[in-house]
This record gives C-alpha cells, structure tokens and sequence, in this order.
C-alpha cells in the first residue's frame, strides 16, 4: 500500500516537473551538457541497429522533446517511422517543431503501459528516461514485451563515474552548479536537484545489465561515455 503510493507519488512529481521545465528542457540540455548531449544521443542511436531493418517501426520511449526520435528518423537510409511516447504532452509540443516533416510521431502514454501489441516494433530507444521510471523492471518488461525477437533495445543513462576524482567533480557539478544554472533559467530549482538526487539513486551499470537480462534481452553489453558519467546499455529481444 505504502509503495503504491509512493509509485503514484513520483509519476505525478515527475509528470508535472517535466510539464513545468518543458520550454526550458532543451536549451539547458545542450547549455548543462556543454552540448555534449547530441553526441551521445548519436551514439545511441548507433547502438540500435535499425540498418537491419531500415523501414521498421522504431520507438523512442520517455522521449521528451523528440531529440532521439527526429535524429533516428534523420539518419540517412532510415525508411521506417519512430513513435516517440512520453506521459509528459506538454515535452512532445515543445518537440513539435523539430518533428515536422519528418516521419516522427509523438503520442502520449505511459512507458509501463504501451499502447501497442506484442512483438510490433523492430527496436526501441530511451534516453535518460527509465530513471524516472516507477517500476524499472516493469518497464524493461514492457519494452520486452513490444520488441520483436532479435530486435535491440537502447538506453542511454546517467551513470556513476568509477574514479573518484571524477565523482567528486561530477559531484560538484551536478550537486551545486547544475540545480543553480536549472533553477534561474527554467524557474524550478527542484527539478534540477531532483536530476543528481535521481542518478545516485539509479543501479550501477553492472545491476542495470543483469535486469535487462531478467526481463528478457539477451547479449548484455554496455559503454560508458564521457568519463563514465553516461552509459549506453544494448540489448537483444531474445
Ligand atoms: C529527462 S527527460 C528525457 C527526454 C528525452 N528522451 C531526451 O533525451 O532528452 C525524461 C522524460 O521521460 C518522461 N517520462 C518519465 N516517466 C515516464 C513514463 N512512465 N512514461 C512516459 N514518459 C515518462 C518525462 O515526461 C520526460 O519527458
């Protein structure tokens, strides 16, 4: 009972922050990052393999402002269609722009619930997203679920740095500069420390392989960018 309302409690936080910093989300992305976000975003995007199957359907999952969805549609050869879902609307208007014209479509739903049948799509993607997941398990069940046998699921996360210097820079930063440079240009200082609070909070890439394993992807691997402060997870439907 409790952990259910604690579950319903962070969806609605999460909901409403991502509402709230929805106009600020993506100029302090690139301005946090030192822009390099969109390198990463890239880089996952290379992991997903859709050259396999180039006029598939392709999901981008927590998919925010559609960055991942507009830049997997972009990449030349891609014939398919990305649907890009976020329980947050106010993040797939703020994308709208950078959609059009392209085959990208953003639909609003819940991660743990997707509106789709089993085995629908060639792969899925998600970008700093299954953080802020209530039930982590349950949504790497559900991309489980939509995937198709031997089609690859993406995440690109936050991670913990394995030096100890670089923890405490990172530290640093994303403790006192981040929440200060977030909360004067989007006006919700709570979002930005919600950000740290939720990265110390997420399993180690090594945990995070092994329930990718116990929700059913096969051929585990993972790579850790920049210094280890962002990791990018593969996995295979089996
Ligand atoms: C940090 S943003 C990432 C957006 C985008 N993927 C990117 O790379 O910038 C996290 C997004 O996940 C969405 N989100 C969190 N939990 C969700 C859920 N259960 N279902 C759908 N969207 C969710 C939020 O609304 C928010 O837009």
């Amino acid at each position: 009972m409790e952990a259910a309302r604690g579950a319903a409690d962070k969806r609605g936080y999460v909901q409403a922050m991502f509402a709230d910093i929805a106009p600020r989300y993506d100029l302090l992305n690139h301005l946090l990052s030192f822009n390099i976000d969109r390198g990463w975003r890239r880089r996952a995007i290379a992991a997903l393999g859709w050259e396999r199957a180039p006029s598939g359907l392709y999901l981008d999952l927590c998919a925010g402002t559609l960055d991942v969805a507009v830049e997997l549609a972009r990449q030349r050869g891609f014939a398919g269609r990305v649907v890009g879902f976020d329980f947050a609307e106010a993040m797939l208007r703020a994308g709208r722009v950078k959609a059009a014209g392209q085959p990208v479509h953003g639909v609003a739903a819940d991660a743990l619930a997707l509106p789709l049948g089993g085995a629908s799509c060639e792969g899925a993607i998600v970008a700093f997203g299954v953080r802020n997941l209530t039930d982590l398990d349950a949504g790497l069940r559900e991309v489980a679920r939509v995937v198709r046998p031997g089609g690859r699921f993406v995440i690109l996360e936050f991670s913990t740095p394995p030096s100890a210097v670089v923890r405490a820079v990172y530290g640093f930063y994303s403790n006192r500069m981040l929440p200060f440079i977030g909360g004067l240009i989007s006006g919700n200082r709570g979002a930005y420390r919600y950000l740290p609070e939720s990265i110390a909070r997420f399993p180690s890439a090594v945990e995070l392989s092994d329930r990718m394993r116990a929700a059913g992807f096969t051929d585990v691997r993972w790579e850790p960018l920049t210094f280890g402060t962002v990791a990018i997870h593969v996995g295979t439907r089996g």
